[in-house]
């Protein structure tokens, strides 16, 4: 019987894993003098500035729709992804933003597209966050061919505005070299995690469209392909036009699976997997799409027999009057960058667990109960637990539907997470280190290699979630995109066929 070779999706991963036999020779160090720029410059066209709304309250502007109109998308694209700090560095200035980045690189790009109205014009704008402005760079209208290009997604008819995230390969894959297209989908979930919450506070809902020919979205921007890609794309749906009020529509659709590919050199596996995710025009017919947006899935993964179950259900969150809390805390996050080894109560733990998977809880604050992800039924939770009171040491699964953990191995790790996080005293010291898996296999066999962006992107999404309750609770956080693939299965006694996308590390910060 000839071999069964796995599909690209699963071959990258296996070729970008970190292994404490290989890691060493893997590590060249970086070329400071190709560090790259995380921002675009256009040379041509007219730029919106969107500084005046962030810098008043919303109440002042009640009276003028025109400036309620553009605080609204001003605070959206802020709290999005606008600059929050700066921070000295050898000499001049890093920017950081309201989204994390794996190494500050930034490589995801927002674009608004305009079907224009009364305030903005048609055509495509990038969102400059050095000056919080809008560069508006084309200015015909294009949004038949965006609608074309995403399959005609029900949530374009209606709609008229949409953002657009791209990612910049370089700026990541300069440190990260093929292993960034993790980071970088991973970043990019993040920005979704952000999108998804600023919408809510700014009265947006925004409809994800993982579906769409990539080729003629990038042409759409007129960006270079070889440069930059298309990612995903939202719907933004304005929740104070009542017909606008739209139902959700599919938001994943598979690509095609790979399996026939060549012997793809190292620093040429990330363009060649890109290219691999991506839907081709004509092909959409032929493949098997799913007609519906999955529905959550009723019962829980892991279900192990004997083990202990403990209930994590409690008080949700409050986020203040409008929200404000929330934005508060969206704009002053940052990530911690060393803990103190102490514990986390058992509430702490159960309040980020609420807030992050269980959007329903969130009703009566205006918060979307039902936020897009690509498909949440592929992803699992595992949570190493070194120091939170009333809670064993050990390595849990978190069971989201019956909202309880289920204790799969008896031990304090810390030791151990030190090493899996590469040596990272953040694995170390924190108090919990939460674990997003996929099982690799199943999930391309439903969508495709494509799979493989939505995977990552979903997890980048809970993980943003994750931070935010985390310094709404003042404790530290931050998330890792290096660890030893294998060994954390191995260690921690999570399945084998549980892909580990990413480490989220919270404790109290130092
Ligand atoms: C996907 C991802 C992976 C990350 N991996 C690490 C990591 O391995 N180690 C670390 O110290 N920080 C890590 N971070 C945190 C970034 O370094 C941090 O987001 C960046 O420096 C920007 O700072 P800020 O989060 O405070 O805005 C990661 C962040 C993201 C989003």
């Amino acid at each position: 019987m000839p071999e069964l070779r796995q599909s690209i999706a699963q071959h990258y991963h296996q070729r970008t894993k970190y292994d404490p036999q290989t890691i060493a020779a893997k590590n060249k160090g970086l070329d400071w003098a190709k560090q790259p720029v995380p921002f675009k410059e256009y040379k041509i066209g007219s730029e919106f500035d969107l500084k005046p709304y962030i810098q008043e309250k919303p109440e002042v502007f009640t009276n003028n729709p025109e400036s309620q109109w553009w605080q609204r998308l001003s605070r959206l694209l802020f709290c999005s992804y606008g600059l929050t700090a700066k921070m000295p560095s050898m000499g001049s200035a890093v920017y950081l933003r309201a989204a994390p980045s794996a190494g500050g690189l930034y490589p995801a790009e927002v674009y608004v597209v305009s079907r224009g109205t009364p305030f903005l014009p048609p055509g495509l704008y990038n969102y400059q966050c050095r000056s919080h402005s809008l560069m508006h760079y084309w200015e015909s209208d294009v949004w038949q061919r965006l609608q074309s290009a995403c399959l005609w997604h029900p949530a374009l008819d209606s709609t008229q505005l949409a953002i657009i995230i791209t990612a910049v390969f370089y700026r990541s894959e300069w440190r990260y070299e093929d292993r960034a297209y993790r980071r970088i989908c991973l970043d990019s979930g993040h920005l979704l995690g952000n999108i998804e919450l600023a919408s809510a506070i700014a009265d947006y809902r925004p409809h994800l469209i993982g579906g769409f020919v990539d080729e003629q979205v990038n042409e759409l921007l007129y960006i270079d392909p070889v440069q930059e890609g298309a990612i995903a794309v939202t719907a933004l749906a304005d929740l104070l036009d009542i017909q606008q009020n739209l139902p959700t529509g599919p938001t994943a659709l598979p690509s095609a699976t790979e399996t026939d590919y060549p012997e793809v050199p190292d620093g040429e596996l990330l363009s060649y997997f890109h290219c691999s995710t991506q839907i081709q025009q004509g092909t959409i017919g032929k493949l098997n799409l799913p007609q519906v947006k999955p529905e959550k899935s009723l019962e829980d993964k892991y279900n192990f027999p004997f083990c202990q179950k403990i209930s994590t259900v409690t008080t949700p969150i409050d986020w203040g009057k409008n929200l404000e809390e929330l934005e508060f805390t969206i704009l002053h996050r940052r990530s911690t960058r060393a803990y103190n080894g102490q514990n986390l109560t058992f509430e702490e733990l159960k309040t980020l667990l609420d807030f992050t998977y269980q959007p329903q809880n969130y009703i009566d604050q205006g918060l979307d109960i039902h936020p897009d992800y690509f498909d949440l039924n592929l992803i699992e939770t595992f949570i190493a637990v070194s120091g939170v009171e009333e809670l064993e040491t050990g390595c849990y699964y978190y069971a989201p539907q019956a909202q309880e953990l289920r204790q799969i191995r008896f031990k304090n790790f810390r030791r151990e997470l030190h090493f899996l996080c590469l040596g990272q005293e953040l694995g170390r010291d924190a108090a919990v280190v939460v674990f997003h898996t996929a099982d690799l296999k199943s999930s391309v066999a439903q969508y495709g290699d494509r799979v493989y962006r939505y995977l990552h992107m979903d997890a980048g999404h809970l993980g943003q979630r994750l931070n935010l309750a985390a310094v709404h609770l003042r404790l530290g956080v931050s998330g890792i995109g290096g660890f030893f693939d294998d060994q954390v299965n191995e260690v921690l006694g999570i399945p084998n066929e549980e892909a580990v996308l990413y480490v989220t590390t919270i404790g109290r910060p130092r």
